[in-house]
């Protein structure tokens, strides 16, 4: 890697967010670590980039996955960027879905975005600069019948992230951590749950490279939660106060259908 340069690890660079991140990451000028399972998909997107870039394949609900892309971390002195960005939902009522699927969404939820985000800070801390963005979903705002274990993972990104924002705001600090909140985003989500998106209206629709840009905006500005298009700023905002007797007639309907 080019040594003046700055650098970013993205996990889940493979498709949707993850691939918008590096292509516009890479046309910012920035080395770009791309971090996910499928080889094929890394690799072609790493040679259409103008940076330099290395592959590391590597499944993060796996200890092994996990410690090499940490390792990748602390042998990259010049990282400014970690984006935790890998992730994935399951459709079902928690006690019926397979238990193998809801351990693996922790692991990569939550377990990866922790031991990555510790391997990131130990280095930039120290440094004065970085910054980590994690890649949650409105869906951290409430709770929805049939994807219970998403949205409390989600929850704790946002939860997380917010305490880290504390201890580097309380040590003075220029690193910055961003909680990035998006609704639905045209990219290979839906169909790898196997979600019918049928009924979902196109104006709730946004485009990932539209995402990107207001997480990366709201990261110079150094805002914790970026929940990007105004309409689910609104509906983020109201389901943070709405009373849990509310949020449970409102998620019925959805109940009863998964
Ligand atoms: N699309 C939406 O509507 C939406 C809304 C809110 C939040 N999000 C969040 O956005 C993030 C990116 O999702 P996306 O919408 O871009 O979906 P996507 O197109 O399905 O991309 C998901 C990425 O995560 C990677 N990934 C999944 N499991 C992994 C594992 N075990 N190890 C390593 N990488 C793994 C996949 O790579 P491999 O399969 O190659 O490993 C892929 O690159 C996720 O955290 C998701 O929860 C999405």
């Amino acid at each position: 890697m080019n040594d003046a340069r700055a650098a970013a690890l993205i996990t889940g660079a493979s498709s949707g967010i993850g691939t918008a991140f590096a292509r516009r990451l890479a046309a910012g000028g920035y080395d770009l670590i791309l971090v996910a399972r499928r080889e094929a998909e890394l690799r072609a997107l790493a040679s259409g980039l103008p940076t330099q870039t290395e592959v590391l394949i590597a499944d993060l609900a796996s200890e092994a996955g996990i410690a090499a892309t940490e390792r990748a971390i602390h042998d990259c002195a010049r990282l400014e960027l970690l984006v935790n960005n890998a992730g994935f939902g399951t459709m079902g009522r928690f006690w019926e879905t397979d238990i193998e699927g809801q351990i693996r969404m922790h692991e990569v939820h939550v377990t990866a975005t922790m031991r990555l985000t510790r391997a990131a800070l130990a280095g930039m801390v120290p440094r004065g600069r970085g910054g980590v963005i994690s890649v949650s979903s409105v869906a951290a705002f409430g709770q929805a019948p049939g994807n219970v274990s998403y949205c409390a993972t989600k929850a704790w990104i946002n939860s997380f992230t917010e305490g880290l924002d504390m201890e580097l705001r309380a040590l003075r600090s220029a690193v910055r951590v961003q909680a990035l909140c998006p609704g639905f985003t045209r990219t290979k989500f839906h169909e790898t749950m196997e979600m019918d998106t049928k009924e979902i209206p196109g104006f709730l629709w946004l485009d990932a490279d539209r995402v990107v840009e207001e997480s990366l905006r709201g990261l110079e500005r150094g805002k914790v939660t970026v929940v990007p298009d105004w309409k689910y700023k609104i509906g983020a905002a109201l389901m943070k106060h709405l009373p849990h007797g509310v949020k449970r007639r409102m998620g019925r309907p959805g109940g009863d259908r998964v």
